[in-house]
């Protein structure tokens, strides 16, 4: 079976630039990207390709070469659906807020309704392909309503999880470690596998796509998020035993990490892991682990996100401690707002809830990062809901200007990488600031011996 038209649903991180370099790679394939969000789809169509509402390095000219070509954005839910050989699902799945499981079990009612949508409309056979990252078993459900609410018609279920990180989707997309897909092992099952596959073969070597059973694949995706979450939270529970001892994180990281069987990556010490993913995939591990009875398996991997919280307080902690035990009208700067470098995605980022920390202490936060605007800072911390709208923007303002934000504050706070942060005048932001003016970076970004020398006192991370 040979794919010539794709629907994805959901233009979100995931779907917007995994079907951009479908589209790029596969130019005998039309790709249409539909979603319910009008705002979002008119900004992936906007005429200036900077425009688009993803920030990804790479990402706005490879949808200027396709798109009009043969990469579509639609609102047409059905007709998207109609017209599609192959469908990936790529929709939210956030940590449910209400009922059972609230707090911990993945939210699937936008999966279902696609499930629902799809049956309704369709009049030829399908293949759905889960790229969404979806609890174990998923895919069962989803099989039951299309087979017992649609019109007659054959779907195959494919499991095809996605590896990209933010900030690096174009990169990781165009050279995957590996490209995993679950089907059924039925001769249908396989054909499908084939198809998905072949349509990948256009750029990834076949020995790099990798071919399991449907629920295999679903928990190879949350294992992988929670193998590298875990990662983070060890180093950062060193990171504090570091300071207690004199010994430092970063030669820590370097000296394990030249192990071979350690490695060097996911190794950094930081303020703590952000990102719409870790946390709500390890979250959902550890419910169906509890709901499998599995209390000692839950109670492990529950412990990452334990770790992580803690690591993110005791930034804020610290701060407070370190400005004599008072930030109140103190203002404190903010460079960065992104749970990491080369996004515009801020959803659990560690900023958030250290800022949020802060205002509670009634510190003034004056935040700036090169992609996060006013409006979304103040939206994280409204979803919080600590306090209300009217109240966090009292003390929380956002500049464009990095020397703005950082003008006559008593301390500054490193929350994300970015590059540029680096080459900012460092003796011009000392002469603005009050003094002592304190550098806490919770990246492990900056040179400390060079801020030490212009006057700052500096605090890293675990050293
Ligand atoms: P996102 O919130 O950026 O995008 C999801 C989009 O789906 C939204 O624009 C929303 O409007 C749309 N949507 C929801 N219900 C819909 C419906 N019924 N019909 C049409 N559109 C609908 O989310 P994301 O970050 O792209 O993540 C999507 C999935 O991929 C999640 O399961 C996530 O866990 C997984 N994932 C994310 C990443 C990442 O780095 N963000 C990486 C790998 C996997
Ligand atoms: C993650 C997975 O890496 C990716 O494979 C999956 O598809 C989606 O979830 P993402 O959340 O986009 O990707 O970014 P990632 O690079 O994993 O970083 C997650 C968080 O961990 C960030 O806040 C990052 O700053 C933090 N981190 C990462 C560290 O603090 N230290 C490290 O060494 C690595």
């Amino acid at each position: 079976m040979k794919i010539t038209k794709i629907c994805c649903i959901g233009a979100g991180y995931v779907g917007g630039p995994t079907m951009a370099i479908i589209a790029q790679k596969c130019p005998e394939i039309t790709v249409t990207v539909v979603d319910i969000n009008e705002e979002r789809i008119a900004k992936w169509n906007d005429k200036d390709v900077n425009n688009i509402p993803i920030y990804e390095p790479g990402l706005s000219e490879i949808v200027g070469e396709a798109r009009g070509r043969n990469l579509f954005f639609s609102t047409d839910v059905d007709k998207g659906i109609d017209e599609a050989d192959l469908i990936f699902i790529s929709v939210n799945t956030p940590t449910k807020t209400y009922g059972a499981g609230k707090g911990m079990a993945a939210d699937l009612k936008y999966i279902e309704l696609c499930a629902r949508q799809i049956a309704r409309v369709s009049k030829n056979d399908k293949i759905i392909v889960e790229k969404s990252t979806l609890p174990v078993r998923t895919a069962e459900a989803i099989k039951s309503i299309l087979d017992n609410t649609g019109n007659g018609v054959q779907f195959q279920i494919l499991s095809n999880p996605e590896f990209l990180a933010e900030g690096t989707a174009v990169e990781d997309l165009l050279n995957p470690d590996r490209v995993l897909i679950g089907g059924d092992t039925t001769p249908e099952g396989q054909k499908a596998i084939q198809a998905l596959e072949d349509v990948y073969a256009h750029w990834v070597p076949r020995e790099r796509i990798l071919r399991t059973n449907v629920w295999s694949s679903e928990l190879s995706k949350l294992t992988a998020n929670a193998y590298l979450a875990q990662r983070v939270s060890s180093i950062n529970a060193l990171s504090e035993l570091c300071e207690k001892t004199g010994a430092d994180v970063n030669e820590v990281a370097r000296a394990i990490g030249m192990d071979s069987r350690i490695g060097s990556k996911f190794l950094k010490a930081s303020v703590g892991f952000g990102g719409s993913c870790f946390q709500k995939d390890i979250l959902n591990l550890v419910y169906i682990s509890k709901s499998f009875g599995l209390n000692e398996v839950a109670d492990y991997w529950e412990q990452v996100i334990i770790m992580n919280d803690h690591q993110k307080r005791r930034f804020a902690n610290n701060i407070v401690k370190t400005l004599y035990n008072t930030v109140s009208d103190k203002k404190i700067a903010f460079l960065g707002w992104a749970f990491k470098k080369d996004t515009n995605d801020t959803r659990e980022s560690a900023a958030i809830y250290v800022a949020n920390d802060l205002v509670n202490e009634n510190a003034k936060i004056a935040v700036y990062d090169p992609k996060v605007s006013q409006k979304q800072v103040l939206a994280d911390l409204d979803y919080l809901e600590t306090r209300n709208s009217i109240e966090n923007a009292k003390f929380v303002t956002s500049f464009s200007d990095a020397y703005e934000a950082c003008n006559n504050a008593h301390a500054i706070a490193i929350l994300t990488e970015w590059d540029e942060f680096k080459q900012l005048d460092w003796n011009k932001i000392y002469d603005q600031m009050q003094k002592p003016a304190f550098v806490f970076d919770g990246r492990n970004l900056l040179d400390g011996d060079k801020l030490k020398k212009i006057g700052f006192v500096y605090q890293a991370i675990g050293s």
